[in-house]
C-alpha cells in the first residue's frame, strides 16, 4: 500500500528537474544528457529520461529513478529522499511506513555509538579532569565538547572491551572492528574524537595525545568495512548542508582546523585529516559544491598539497581558490591568534589557483642565471594558457613583459604554441565505453528482460512460453516482473526500481541492462526469434548434461540409451 504514496509523490516530481537543478543538462534527443557526478568524468556519459523517470550512466552503470538519485547524490536514505521530495510536492511522508533495510553492519555501527557514549562519559567524569583542562587550555569549550562529541579513553584499562563484552560482543568480533587489539582496549588515555561517514554516523575515532609523551600524536581506528580513511572527510555530513547555504566548500587538514572553524560560525568545512587527497574523497567533495577554497596549513607540506590537490580539483572542473596562512599556522592557531575577523579577511582574499601556481613558481628561481629566468617565464606562460580567460592572460602577459623587459609579442606567440598544444589535447578524448563481450545467449535473454520492462504484451508472451532464464538472478527478475505486472497492471520503468529497492542483485542486472543500449520494442515475429535462441540455449544444457551423465555411465546399454537422447536433442526431435 505505502509504494502507492511513494509512487504517487513519484510521479509528481520530474526527474529531468531534480537533476537539473544539480548538475547542468543539455536536452539530446528525447533525452537529457549530463556530466555523471558517481564517477571520476569529465564526458556526459549520463542520460536521464523524461519519459521513464530514470537516469542511466553508459559508463559506470549507475541507473534509477529519482530516489536512488537524490539517495545517491545527496548521501540520505530512502526516507529522506522521499521526505524532501514529499516537501517539495506538499505530501506529509511522517506516516509512511518503509520496510527498515537492516544493514548487516547494524551491529557495527551500535558498537561505535556505545563506545562513542563511554568515551564522552569519561571526559565528563572525576578521571577526566586533567583531559579538561587540556581542552580548557586549547580553548575547546563545553559546546565545543558536546558539539563535536568528543571523549576520553582511560589510562591502562580495558573497560571498553569488558563493557562490549557484557553487552553480547565476542572479543574476536572487537578486535576485527577495530574496537579492540589482542582483547585488550586499543585506547589508553587519549582524548578522543569521533569521525563520521558521510552520513553523520561513528564509523571510527581519532585519539589524541594530551600529556607529554613520545607516541604518535594522533592514533586511527584501523581500516574496517564500515571505516576506510580515504573514503571519508571529517565533518563532510555538516558540511553538505552549510554548502548550500555558503555556496562553497573549505578544505582544510586536520579535524581541529575545522571545529575551531567551527566555533566561529564558519560551518562549511571540512578535513582531509592529512595532506593527501584520494580519488574517493575528490568523488565527495565534488558533489558538494562548484567553489572550493583550500586552506591547508601554512608550512611548506601545505602549500605543496595544495598545489597537487588544487590541480585535481580544477581537472573535475571545480573551481579552486587558495587561502595561504601566513607564519606557518594552521586554521585552527590562526584564529586563535588573530581572531574571527582576521581570518574571515584572509578566505575572502582567497586569490585563484593559477595565480598561486604562478606565483610559486618564483620561489626557487636564481634571477641571476639567464637560464633559470628564461625557464620561468616558459613556465609561467604554459600555466597562464591553462586560464580561461582571454583578458586575464593578457594581463599576466603584459605584466610580465615589463617584469622582464621582454617585447609581449613574443612572449604572445609562445602562449599561441602552448593554446594549440592544450587544444590538440583536448581533442583526444578517450574512446567511450567498451561494451563487455558477451555470449549471444546472455545478451538475448537481457534483451527479452529489457523488451519485458518496456512492452506489457511481451510479458504475457514470456510467461506463455515458459521461458526458462539461465540463472537465479535472471529468474527471480523475470518473475518480479511479472508478479509486478500482475499487481499493479503496468510496468512504470521508474516505480519498479522503488520496488525491487532492497533487491540489490536484481537492481544490479537491471542496471546493466539498461545501459547496454538494448532495443525497446519489439514485434512477434523478432521476438519468436529470440525465443528460437532461449531454446537453442537450453537444448545446448540439455545436450551437455547428458554427455556429462554418458561419460560417467558404465553400463553400455544405458550409455547407448542417453546417446540416443542426445542425438534425438541435436536433430530437434525433443
Ligand atoms: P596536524 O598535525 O596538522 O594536526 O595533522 P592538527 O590539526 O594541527 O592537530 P593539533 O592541533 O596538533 O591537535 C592534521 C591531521 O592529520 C592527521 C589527523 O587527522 C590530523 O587532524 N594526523 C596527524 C594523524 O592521523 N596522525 C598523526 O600522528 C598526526
Ligand atoms: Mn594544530
Amino acid at each position: 500500500m505505502n509504494n502507492e504514496y511513494i509512487n504517487m509523490i513519484r510521479s509528481k516530481v520530474d526527474i529531468v528537474d531534480i537533476i537539473g537543478e544539480r548538475i547542468p543538462l543539455t536536452a539530446r534527443g528525447k533525452n537529457f544528457f549530463c556530466v555523471c557526478p558517481f564517477h571520476d568524468d569529465t564526458n556526459p556519459s549520463m542520460s536521464v529520461s523524461r519519459e521513464k523517470q530514470i537516469y542511466t550512466c553508459f559508463s559506470c552503470h549507475a541507473t534509477g529513478n529519482v530516489f536512488q538519485f537524490l539517495m545517491d547524490y545527496e548521501h540520505i536514505d530512502f526516507k529522506e529522499a522521499l521526505k524532501y521530495l514529499g516537501d517539495r510536492v506538499g505530501i506529509d511522508t511522517k506516516n509512511i511506513q518503509i520496510k527498515k533495510t537492516s544493514s548487516k553492519y547494524d551491529k557495527l555501527y551500535e558498537a561505535y555509538q556505545l563506545s562513542l557514549k563511554y568515551y564522552q562519559n569519561n571526559l565528563s567524569s572525576k578521571e577526566g579532569k586533567i583531559a579538561r583542562d587540556y581542552l580548557a587550555n586549547r580553548k575547546i569549550t563545553d559546546d565545543l565538547i558536546k558539539e563535536f562529541e568528543i571523549g576520553l579513553s582511560l589510562d591502562k584499562k580495558d573497560d571498553l572491551t569488558k563493557l562490549l563484552s557484557s553487552k553480547s560482543y565476542d572479543l574476536v568480533t572487537l578486535n576485527q572492528i577495530g574496537l579492540s587489539s589482542d582483547n585488550h582496549d586499543i585506547y589508553h588515555d587519549r582524548i578522543m574524537f569521533p569521525l563520521y561517514d558521510v552520513s553523520g554516523k561513528v564509523v571510527g575515532f581519532s585519539g589524541r595525545i594530551y600529556k607529554d609523551n613520545n607516541q604518535n600524536k594522533y592514533l586511527n581506528t584501523k581500516e574496517t568495512p564500515i571505516f576506510k580513511k580515504g573514503e571519508l572527510l571529517y565533518h563532510y555530513h555538516i558540511a553538505k548542508e552549510e554548502a548550500r547555504i555558503k555556496k562553497s566548500i573549505i578544505i582544510m587538514e586536520g579535524f581541529m582546523d575545522v571545529i575551531r572553524a567551527s566555533s566561529i560560525g564558519i560551518k562549511n568545512t571540512i578535513a582531509l585529516m592529512g595532506t593527501a587527497m584520494t580519488k574517493e574523497q575528490l568523488n565527495l567533495i565534488k558533489r558538494l559544491s562548484n567553489h572550493m577554497i583550500l586552506c591547508l596549513d601554512g608550512d611548506e607540506a601545505g602549500q605543496h598539497a595544495m598545489l597537487s590537490i588544487g590541480e585535481n580539483l580544477l581537472q573535475v572542473g571545480l573551481e579552486v581558490k587558495i587561502v595561504m596562512i601566513p607564519d606557518d599556522d594552521d586554521p585552527d592557531s590562526f584564529i586563535l591568534k588573530h581572531g574571527k575577523e582576521r581570518f574571515e579577511n584572509l578566505l575572502s582574499s582567497a586569490i585563484n589557483y593559477r595565480d598561486f601556481k604562478i606565483q610559486t613558481l618564483k620561489d626557487k628561481v636564481d634571477f641571476r642565471s639567464d637560464e633559470e629566468t628564461a625557464n620561468y617565464i616558459n613556465q609561467v606562460i604554459e600555466e597562464t594558457a591553462k586560464i580561461d580567460d582571454v583578458i586575464r592572460r593578457e594581463v599576466i602577459l603584459k605584466r610580465l613583459a615589463k617584469e622582464f623587459d621582454i617585447g609581449y609579442n613574443t612572449l604572445e606567440m609562445r602562449i599561441n604554441s602552448f593554446l594549440k598544444e592544450n587544444q590538440s589535447k583536448e581533442e583526444v578524448k578517450i574512446p567511450f565505453q567498451n561494451q563487455e563481450k558477451k555470449n549471444k545467449y546472455t545478451k538475448a535473454f537481457e534483451q527479452i528482460l529489457f523488451f519485458m520492462l518496456n512492452n506489457d504484451w511481451v510479458i504475457t508472451q514470456v510467461e506463455k512460453e515458459r521461458v526458462m532464464f539461465p540463472n537465479e538472478v535472471m529468474r527471480s527478475t523475470c518473475n518480479e516482473i511479472i508478479y509486478y505486472y500482475k499487481t499493479y497492471g503496468e510496468i512504470h520503468l521508474a516505480d519498479f526500481y522503488t520496488y525491487i529497492e532492497d533487491k540489490e542483485k536484481i537492481k544490479e542486472l537491471i542496471n546493466t541492462i539498461l545501459t547496454c543500449n538494448y532495443n525497446e520494442t519489439t514485434n512477434k515475429e523478432e521476438l519468436g526469434e529470440y525465443f528460437n535462441c532461449v531454446k537453442e540455449y537450453t537444448k545446448n544444457q540439455e545436450i551437455k548434461r547428458l554427455t556429462n551423465i554418458m561419460k560417467k555411465e558404465m553400463d553400455p546399454l544405458e550409455q547407448a540409451k542417453i546417446a540416443e537422447k542426445i542425438r534425438k536433442l541435436r536433430l530437434g526431435d525433443i
